[in-house]
């Protein structure tokens, strides 16, 4: 079992399966930038949004041990919709309350139906994640007037991985998802994929500035502040440490993506924790 180090001054693990993670990344720097970030992309087993629970869990773990045991994290982020659905419950059982773990879906679900302007919403992930059924669950159960229609988009997270966003190959992708006939009449779409930020402003223009998109950053930036202040963990002096990546596979993409989402020239670090 892991030993756990609740320094307020400890970093914040926060792990995807590649650049997604890094769009609430950026939010948790830009709320707290006190704080250090340890970062992980598992671009060695990315998509995760076609593989069964059973492996995400297995890499969820690995990863979630990683960051508490060596860098000694003291809440861990799982800013991945997929490993959120497939592994938050294994992974918060585990840890036993010892540590804060925060998924993404969670959030995003209070934002959505705290919103009164929301009535018809669509949700756009990864077969993963609309297979778990959880965003069509948790909505139903805690707001059953809301009407919804879930979506499987598979192509779209390797698609920005492989850094095709803002051109013609991600427009006609979008365009053949978006124009679905189960999204019609939707007044708010739900981008459940930490990956889709990346590829926001597309979305909105297909939809002509019509439909109100949710994404993750913010609401799981300030999930994560009201937990860090509610267990006085957050930090209370800007951090000396430098945020650091980690990738389990070095992508020119990813090295690319953390250099404009971060504004600075960010050095990757290829780490193996899967032996
Ligand atoms: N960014 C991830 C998500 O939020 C996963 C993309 C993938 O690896 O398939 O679902």
């Amino acid at each position: 079992m892991a030993v756990f180090f609740m320094n307020k001054n400890a970093p914040i693990g926060i792990f995807d399966s590649g650049i997604g993670g890094l769009t609430v990344a950026k939010a948790i720097r830009t709320l707290l930038p006190n704080e250090e970030i340890i970062y992980f992309g598992d671009t060695a087993h990315m998509p995760y949004g076609d593989k069964s629970q059973e492996l995400i869990q297995h890499y969820a773990t690995k990863i979630t041990h990683f960051l508490i045991e060596k860098h000694h994290c003291k809440t861990i982020v799982i800013a991945c919709n997929t490993a959120s659905a497939a592994a938050y419950e294994q992974l918060r059982d585990q840890f036993k309350g010892n540590i804060p773990i925060i998924n993404v879906i969670d959030p995003m679900i209070e934002a959505v139906i705290s919103d009164n302007e929301v009535h018809n919403v669509g949700i756009i992930a990864t077969k993963t994640t609309i297979n778990a059924n959880i965003y069509q669950e948790k909505l139903n159960r805690r707001k059953p007037s809301l009407s919804f229609a879930a979506l499987a988009t598979p192509l779209l997270a390797s698609m920005i991985e492989d850094g095709f966003y803002n051109n013609n190959i991600s427009k006609a992708v979008l365009e053949k998802y978006l124009s679905d006939e189960s999204l019609d009449g939707i007044d708010s779409l739900i981008l459940a994929c930490t990956h889709y930020p990346l590829i926001k402003n597309e979305i909105d223009l297909f939809f002509n500035h019509k439909v109100k998109l949710f994404d993750s950053g913010l609401v799981v930036a300030n999930k994560l502040a009201a937990i860090l202040r509610n267990e006085s963990l957050l930090a209370d002096h800007p951090s000396p440490n430098k945020n650091r990546f980690f990738v389990s596979d070095y992508t020119e993409s990813f090295k690319y993506a953390t250099k404009i989402f971060f504004d600075e020239e960010v050095a990757l670090e290829l780490q193996n924790i899967m032996d």
